[in-house]
């Protein structure tokens, strides 16, 4: 997933922490959209607490991990990082300077007691809903307490943080991520997010409109919101009337000088009329759906307690293209869940060749502890798996290119996002999320301008400003 779009970088000295030494903070960022929205977060706490961010691992008096346990691979890479950092802590140590490691994320809420105890040299272990306790916990650990703070706080963290952009010396950011929704009930037999990241909750709408109105006002033009499982997000409006992501979207859609809104992820069960109706008005809301499906056998999306069938998929898709033909599809796979037969996979493939899309992630299934998957008989043996995952791959690259070349000779909507690598060059985004290059001297960051698309790379599109 990318992750440079929304990177809120703290370099500065905030008034508020102006007798504090200053200290540096490196944040490592593994996982999803949500993990680099959370780590922007923790360095406005830690700015507060006197610490500036730093790219510099070298240069830091603290290294915070915000970790993934989603696949055994993201959870693995932890304690291998943590192998190293130890190392430094002891260099450290020699030379009478401090150095401070903390663990963030999914894989401290999920393995806290455990990363303490395989990881002496670890200072705070720290949970996703309680990270606005960071400056406290590096409080307690300076003076010799080894902190795990992973309990499911009581207090609203988004109350006890600072405003987002208010952090001095940050770079700002034309795209920002604003998180709506934490948490996840569906219970998916192979996934952790439900344990990591607790239950379904909602942010009060006040509360989001607040954050994204001060965005705004910093200069952000393209929002997107998160979620574990965003459309599940709900709400009350201002008459006690309640309210969805659909309506929470027409909402924002009304802040002057907000160009573009997105959102990300969503579950098919929970893809209601309202949403629709928002992709059919709503021309600031991008023609671009992440809606992950998995599988396409319905006997491996029964068993992957998905609780819809690959029909049902299909006929949401429709509706969803009737009501905005422009809409470019993204989706997540997962081959090789356990009892998957080469029938089960075809399905998965022909639902691909049905549904067409424009970008994909997937995935090798991987055995999480604790997960319904792990129990089930039947797993697929690793070499299948390979195999499997690269014929998907094969396909859905296909479809990627596809789409990009279809792009080529039209006229699009492009936000400047950041400069190029060459001079007079600018980065932006299509609506539907791709990195296009283009010249365009006399443009400026921020601006939305109309580009005709030349040429697709593998990874990004080329364009000319178009004219008139
Ligand atoms: N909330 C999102 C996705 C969360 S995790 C949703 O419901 O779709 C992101 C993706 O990781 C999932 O969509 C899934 O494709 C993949 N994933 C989750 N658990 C996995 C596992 N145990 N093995 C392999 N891939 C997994
Ligand atoms: Fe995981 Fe399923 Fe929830 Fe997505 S919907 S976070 S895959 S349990
Ligand atoms: Fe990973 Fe946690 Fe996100 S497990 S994918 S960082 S919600």
């Amino acid at each position: 997933m990318t992750q440079d779009t929304a990177l809120i970088d703290a370099t500065g000295t905030p008034e508020d922490a102006a007798a504090a030494p200053e200290r540096k903070v490196f944040i490592k960022t593994y996982g999803c959209q949500m993990n680099v929205y959370d780590s922007g977060r923790m360095s406005d706490a830690l700015a507060s607490e006197g610490y500036v961010t730093t790219d510099d691992m070298e240069d830091a008096d603290l290294v915070l991990l915000n970790t993934c346990h989603i696949r055994e691979k993201a959870a693995e890479k932890v304690y291998s990082a943590l192998g190293r950092l130890r190392e430094t802590k002891k260099v450290r140590a020699a030379e009478g300077r401090e150095f401070m490691i903390g663990v963030a994320g999914c894989v401290a809420q999920a393995e806290g007691d455990e990363i303490a105890r395989r990881e002496p040299a670890v200072d705070v272990v720290i949970g996703p809903q309680t990270y606005h306790r960071l400056p406290q916990a590096l409080r307690r650990a300076r003076i010799g307490e080894r902190v795990v703070d992973t309990e499911y706080a009581l207090e609203d963290k988004f109350e006890h943080l600072p405003d987002p952009t208010k952090t001095k010396g940050r770079v700002r950011s034309v795209t920002a991520f604003l998180t709506v929704q934490e948490g996840c009930d569906k219970f998916c037999t192979f996934c952790v997010v439900p344990y990591t990241r607790g239950s379904e909750v909602s942010r009060p709408l006040l509360q989001i409109v607040s954050e994204a109105e001060k965005l705004v006002a910093d200069g952000v033009r393209e929002l997107t919101l998160l979620g574990q499982n965003v459309n599940a997000w709900h709400g009350v409006d201002a008459a006690g009337r309640a309210i969805g992501l659909g309506d929470l979207l027409y909402r924002l859609a009304e802040i002057p000088g907000l160009a573009r809104l997105r959102y990300t992820t969503s579950h098919p069960r929970d893809m209601d009329d309202r949403l629709i109706e928002a992709h059919r008005d709503l021309r600031m809301l991008m023609p671009y759906l992440h809606l992950p499906v998995q599988a396409g056998s319905d006997r491996i999306l029964k068993a992957m307690n998905r609780r819809h069938k690959a029909a049902e998929y299909v006929a949401l898709i429709e509706r969803i293209r009737a009501a905005r033909p422009d809409i470019a599809l993204s989706g997540d796979f997962i081959v090789g869940f356990p009892g998957e037969t080469d029938e089960d996979f075809r399905a998965t493939l022909d639902l691909v060749e049905t549904v067409g899309y424009a970008q994909a992630y997937s995935f090798k299934y991987s055995t999480r502890p604790g997960t319904p998957g792990a129990d089930l008989p039947d797993h697929v043996p690793e070499e299948i798996k390979v195999e499997r995952l690269a014929r998907l791959q094969e396909l859905l690259l296909k479809q990627q290119q596809e789409f990009s070349q279809s792009l080529i000779g039209r006229t699009i909507d492009l936000l400047l996002e950041k400069p190029g690598r060459l001079p007079g060059q600018l980065i932006g985004r299509s609506p539907w999320l791709q990195s296009v290059n283009v010249d365009a001297n006399s443009s400026q960051i921020g601006d939305i301008i109309n580009v005709r698309i030349t040429a697709a790379g593998p990874n990004s599109l080329f364009a000319e400003v178009a004219e008139g």
